[in-house]
């Protein structure tokens, strides 16, 4: 090999390293969460708030509160804070059942599913969470509605 040669093979190989490296930073980059609900909802200390009003919400609404008579309130509220906080784009992962599973054979109809979506708006009304943010988390639970409605 002489020099000049050699020269623009290390030249060659430098810029090429560096274009493969800045297209890994720029796709790194796109494919980090969005994580703007989870941050507006208050992180999971704002989540966790909001599901404890949620909860005696449910319990106090007579258009679902039967459904309810068995839940044990400890379990069922820190399923709902994981799965809020990872359907914000938060740092947690649900490990509950899927919604298909969870709601099956309980005969609820689109009435109680809206019905249980507006105590979830009051919730998060009296944490004072934007209603731009109430209305992307409550976007996020509407393909939902499927699995879980039966009647
Ligand atoms: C977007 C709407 C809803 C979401 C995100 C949701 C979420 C959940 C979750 C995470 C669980 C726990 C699953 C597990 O045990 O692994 C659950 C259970 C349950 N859900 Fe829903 N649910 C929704 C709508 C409804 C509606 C509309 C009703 C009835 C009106 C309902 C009634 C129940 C009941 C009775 C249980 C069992 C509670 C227990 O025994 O602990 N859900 N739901």
């Amino acid at each position: 090999m002489n020099n000049t040669f050699r020269h623009r093979f290390t030249q060659f190989i430098s810029i090429a390293l560096i274009a493969i490296s800045t297209s890994f930073a720029a796709q790194a980059q796109s494919m980090e969460k969005d994580d703007s609900i989870y941050q507006g909802l208050g992180k999971t200390e704002g989540i966790t708030k909001i599901v404890n009003d949620f909860v005696p919400l449910i319990l106090a609404d007579t258009r679902i509160n039967t459904f309810f008579s068995k839940m044990k309130k400890d379990e069922f509220s820190a399923l709902l804070v994981a799965q809020f906080c990872e359907l914000a784009g938060g740092p947690c992962q649900y490990k509950g059942k899927d919604m298909y599973e969870a709601h099956q054979g309980m005969s609820i109809s689109n009435a109680h599913f809206n019905a249980l979506a507006e105590d979830l708006q009051i919730a998060m009304e009296m944490n004072q969470v934007p209603s731009s943010i109430a209305n992307k988390l409550v976007a996020k639970l509407a393909p939902m509605q499927r699995p879980i409605v039966s009647k």
